[in-house]
């Protein structure tokens, strides 16, 4: 389905988006992903930047970002948005496992810059504007906030700068245990339901506390400032892009066929690389908020 979305059939999608939806509407980290990645950075956001983040809010969220981490998958398939949907995902050549920022961020009619990568140095310098306080006011910077949240998740869902011919795994149909499902909703979901399943309760809630507390004191403590080095705002995510198709090649496609099931081996083997990937994402959104928003700025920001 994910594949149908893909495709040009946008006037099929408009009508049919109501009906797809009740299905499973598959783009991007699934909402638990982008939840987390969006709950992850708020928590780590200094006081003026926390502030500013805030103050782009609407009230009826209470401040709280992750609410809205998803509002650019409930958006992308209404005609006034539809510019939007190219910007979710990056398209490699098939087996290349490499990703070039000039040969390959652009949208299926070739139109530079119209990928997760262009999308994210897009808002990212929507934001510095508007907190240097000179904003295009063209620009609502409700929305700048929401997609730079939202991509920066995307662009660390390795299957999201997958391969052109099989749309990032979309069109690779296979079995999640006993279900049918496809390669590219096994990174973007299942996974994590299923751990969420299998470790969790079902609570997304321990799921993030656990995340958290390994970047404290557990697993990625030593990682963390690696991850979060960033010299130019608007370079970083190129990195970010190649380290997504690398591990869609070492982690995503290996092994991977049409028809085939994946189940208990290929979920003990990828859990990991999910969360690290949720998490990166989660330091480095906190990151790029921290610069966009330091304290110089914040005053700007609340007007
Ligand atoms: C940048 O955002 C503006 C709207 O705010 C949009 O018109 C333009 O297409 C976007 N470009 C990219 C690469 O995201
Ligand atoms: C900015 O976008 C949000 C979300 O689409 C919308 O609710 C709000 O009214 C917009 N603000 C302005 C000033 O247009
Ligand atoms: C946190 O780290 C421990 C090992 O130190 C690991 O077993 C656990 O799966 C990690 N949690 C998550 C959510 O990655």
């Amino acid at each position: 389905m994910a594949s149908a979305f893909r495709s040009s059939t946008a006037l099929v999608l408009v009508f049919g988006v109501a009906v797809l939806c009740s299905v499973t509407p598959v783009q991007g980290w699934s909402k638990e992903g982008h939840i987390l990645t969006c709950r992850i950075a708020q928590n780590l956001l200094e006081a003026g930047p926390a502030h500013a983040v805030k103050n782009l809010l609407p009230d009826y969220v209470k401040g709280d970002l992750s609410v809205l981490c998803v509002w650019p998958d409930q958006i992308r398939y209404w005609y006034k948005y539809r510019w939007t949907s190219p910007l979710h995902y990056i398209d490699t050549p098939d087996q290349a496992c490499s990703y070039e920022y000039d040969r390959d961020c652009h949208d299926q009619h070739g139109l530079k810059d119209m990928c997760v990568d262009g999308a994210i140095q897009n808002f990212t310098s929507q934001l510095q504007h508007y907190s240097e306080g000179i904003s295009d006011p063209r620009h609502n910077m409700t929305e700048a906030l929401l997609f730079l949240s939202h991509f920066v998740g995307d662009i660390h869902q390795p299957m999201h700068v997958g391969f052109t011919s099989d749309e990032g795994g979309n069109t690779i149909k296979l079995r999640w245990y006993r279900h049918k499902s496809n390669l590219h909703h096994v990174w973007d979901r299942e996974i994590i339901l299923t751990a969420l399943k299998e470790y969790y309760d079902k609570d997304l809630d321990l799921l993030q506390e656990d995340l958290e507390k390994n970047i404290t004191n557990g697993l990625w403590k030593d990682d963390i400032s690696s991850w979060t080095e960033c010299k130019d705002l608007l370079a970083c995510p190129h990195t970010y892009a190649s380290e997504s198709i690398e591990l869609a090649c070492k982690y995503g496609y290996e092994g991977v066929k049409s028809g085939v099931t994946l189940s208990e081996e290929y979920f003990d083997t990828r859990m990991p690389i999910v969360m690290k990937r949720i998490v990166q994402g989660g330091l480095r959104l906190a990151m790029v908020l921290n610069r966009i928003f330091s304290d110089n700025h914040a005053d700007v920001a609340a007007t």
